[in-house]
Order: C-alpha cells, then sequence, then structure tokens
C-alpha cells in the first residue's frame, strides 16, 4: 500500500504526477490555506508533507501527527520548521536550497535599481496624469553603478548578488557570522568587515541572510541586549542619509515601525522590500511612503524556478520516505531519533 502524504498548498502538475508514482497524495490546488486545526487533521495518517513556508511545522504539530517522518518545505528558508522540535522526534526536515539562487539575485538587482532610481514612484506619477513634462531635477536617485554594496550574508544567493552587483562596477562589503574563504572573496573583490563598519560604508545595505533567534531585529554591537527591540532603529542611525536598505531575507530581522520611522524621517534615503514582519498583513506605516519599494515575498517566483523549488521539495520527500538519503536534509542527527 503506498504511504500517504499531503501536500499542503498547490504545486504544479508535474510536481503532482511525481508524487502520486510514489504516494497516495492529498493535495490542495485550490490553494486554501489551511488553520492549524484543519492542516493537523489533513496530516492525520500521512508519513510526509510538502510544506509551504507558511506552514508553522513545531512540536505540538508533531506530537498530534504521530506518523509523520518528513518534512520537506518548498522554500530554501526553514525558519517556518521547529528544527530541533523535528530532531527529537525524528522527523526529516528539508528545504530547497540552490535552485533558486539566481531568479533571487536577478530580482533583487531588479529591487536595487528600482529602489535607487525611484521606478515605482515614476511609473505612479505617470498613471496619475501628472507628468506634464521632463524637467532637470525630475525624480532624482541614487546611482547603483560604483556604489558600495554591503551584503549581510554571503552565502550562495549574496555571492550570486555580489557577481551580478560586479557587473554595475560596486565595491563590495560584506558581513556574515564567520568570515568566507578567500576563494569565495576573490571573484568579487568581496572585504569581509565588522556589522557597524558595513553600515557606516555601505551605500546599499543588502540583507540575504538566514533568519533565527541570532538575526531577529538583527543585532549589530551587543546582540544579545539589543534583542529588546529597537535594534532596528539604532543600526539605521549608523547608516549613511543616502544610504538605502534592501531587504530580501525575512522580515523579523528588520524592526519595520523603526524603518518606517526612518523613511519618514529620511534619516535613510529609501528601502526596498521583498519581506516584511508578521507578512502578508505588513505594517500600513509602509504604504503611504514614496521612499519604500513595496514587493510582495516573490524574489523567486519565476517560472522555471518555482517549478525546480517544488520539484526539489518533492524529490527530498520521495527520497525521506522510500529510504534513500534526502538531498537537502536539514538535520541529520534526526536518523538517530527515527519514528518507525
Ligand atoms: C523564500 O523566501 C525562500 O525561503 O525560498
Amino acid at each position: 500500500m503506498k504511504q500517504k502524504i499531503v501536500v499542503t498548498r498547490e504545486v504544479f502538475d508535474e510536481t503532482l504526477e511525481y508524487l502520486g508514482r510514489h504516494f497516495e497524495v492529498v493535495a490542495n490546488q485550490e490553494d486554501r490555506r489551511h488553520s492549524r486545526d484543519e492542516l493537523i487533521a489533513l496530516l492525520q495518517g500521512a508519513a510526509g508533507a510538502q510544506t509551504s513556508g507558511t506552514d508553522r511545522i513545531d512540536g505540538e504539530l508533531l506530537d498530534r501527527c504521530p506518523g509523520l517522518r518528513a518534512v520537506c518545505n518548498t522554500a530554501v528558508g526553514y525558519n517556518n520548521i521547529d528544527l530541533d522540535a523535528c530532531t527529537a522526534r525524528g522527523v526529516m526536515a528539508t528545504n530547497t536550497p540552490g535552485v533558486l539562487d539566481d531568479s533571487v539575485a536577478d530580482y533583487t538587482m531588479g529591487l536595487v535599481i528600482a529602489t535607487c532610481r525611484r521606478i515605482g514612484e515614476g511609473e505612479r506619477y505617470l498613471r496619475a496624469g501628472q507628468w506634464t513634462g521632463t524637467y532637470l531635477k525630475q525624480t532624482l536617485g541614487q546611482d547603483v553603478h560604483g556604489a558600495t554594496l554591503g551584503l549581510f550574508g554571503f552565502g550562495r544567493i549574496g555571492q550570486a548578488i555580489a557577481k551580478r552587483a560586479r557587473g554595475f562596477d560596486m565595491n563590495i562589503l560584506y558581513h556574515s557570522r564567520s568570515r568566507a574563504a578567500a576563494e569565495a572573496e576573490r571573484p568579487f573583490d568581496a572585504r569581509y568587515v565588522s556589522k557597524e563598519a558595513l553600515l557606516r560604508e555601505a551605500d546599499i545595505v543588502l540583507l540575504i541572510l538566514p533568519y533565527t533567534p541570532e538575526t531577529h531585529h538583527y543585532g549589530c554591537v551587543e546582540e544579545i541586549a539589543y534583542r529588546k527591540g529597537y535594534i532596528g532603529a539604532k543600526e539605521l542611525c549608523m547608516m549613511k542619509r543616502s544610504a538605502v536598505l534592501i531587504n530580501m531575507a525575512r522580515g523579523g530581522i528588520v524592526d519595520d515601525a523603526a524603518l518606517i520611522e526612518a523613511l519618514k524621517k529620511k534619516t535613510i534615503w529609501a528601502a526596498g522590500l521583498d519581506v516584511f514582519e508578521n507578512e502578508p498583513r505588513l505594517n500600513p506605516g509602509f504604504l503611504a511612503l514614496e521612499n519604500a519599494v513595496l514587493s510582495p515575498h516573490i524574489a523567486s517566483a519565476s517560472e522555471p524556478t518555482r517549478k525546480a523549488m517544488a520539484m526539489t521539495a518533492a524529490k527530498n520527500l520521495v527520497a525521506a520516505l522510500t529510504g534513500g538519503a534526502p538531498p537537502n536534509l536539514l538535520n541529520p542527527a534526526c536518523r538517530e531519533r527515527a519514528r518507525a
């Protein structure tokens, strides 16, 4: 008898067809956002789940779904999954690294340019019928070429962004938990600097780092003390008045209320955001700000990339439940406690 698996949100037909060859599939092609209880009810008797980044998978859910042996996220980020809870219960967790790097990097450059050169604002002005002629000081922006780009995070996606930024003659600074190998820095002439130096020197501060308890309201000088809040405010104050903040990582890394204040008071020049605290219910303060370019968490959303992500998650699920090693296993230690 085929094992039952649940695909929690809509996927491509080819993904379902592939999963159907291996499992009895409970799909959600209407793309309903299940409540937590509905999701738990759906997962009864299921050996695995192909999840989306909006499904919270924690110890309580796992205890109420004792048959679950694998949770395969259709995203590279996995802050929606409590990895320790999975490991403690012998549940395999996987993500989709690698397949989205270039699409996210492409989109990031788009957001950088849109923010620095005020593309959205210009379009709104034109559509509102306000364009009556061209003049010298019209919609003046910041240059992207030759700017100093400060990357918080220098993993695969960070490096794909650095590669594109070099095409724009940008200088690359980066900060991450640990310094990258010289071979990773060399192609981009990337310079490792402290968090404070990055904030002070960069024209474009770009977040592309994992969301963890340590990066919640990403701390700068005394990380732990900053966890109380308003870390964002202090960091934003360190940035140049002409600087731009781009967040491609996760909403909770930035204190959005502090960012709105900085944008209102113009202590920084602009922000380009693909992610928000509490998304999709973002802080309404952003909506009135001309100097915020807002994007609904779609950096990886090209058709080929989303198909590759869905298929990567599906392949992880098949490998996890048919005895193979899932290629993107996040918690190898779970093996010692594997559920029967
Ligand atoms: C998107 O944010 C992802 O984590 O894949």
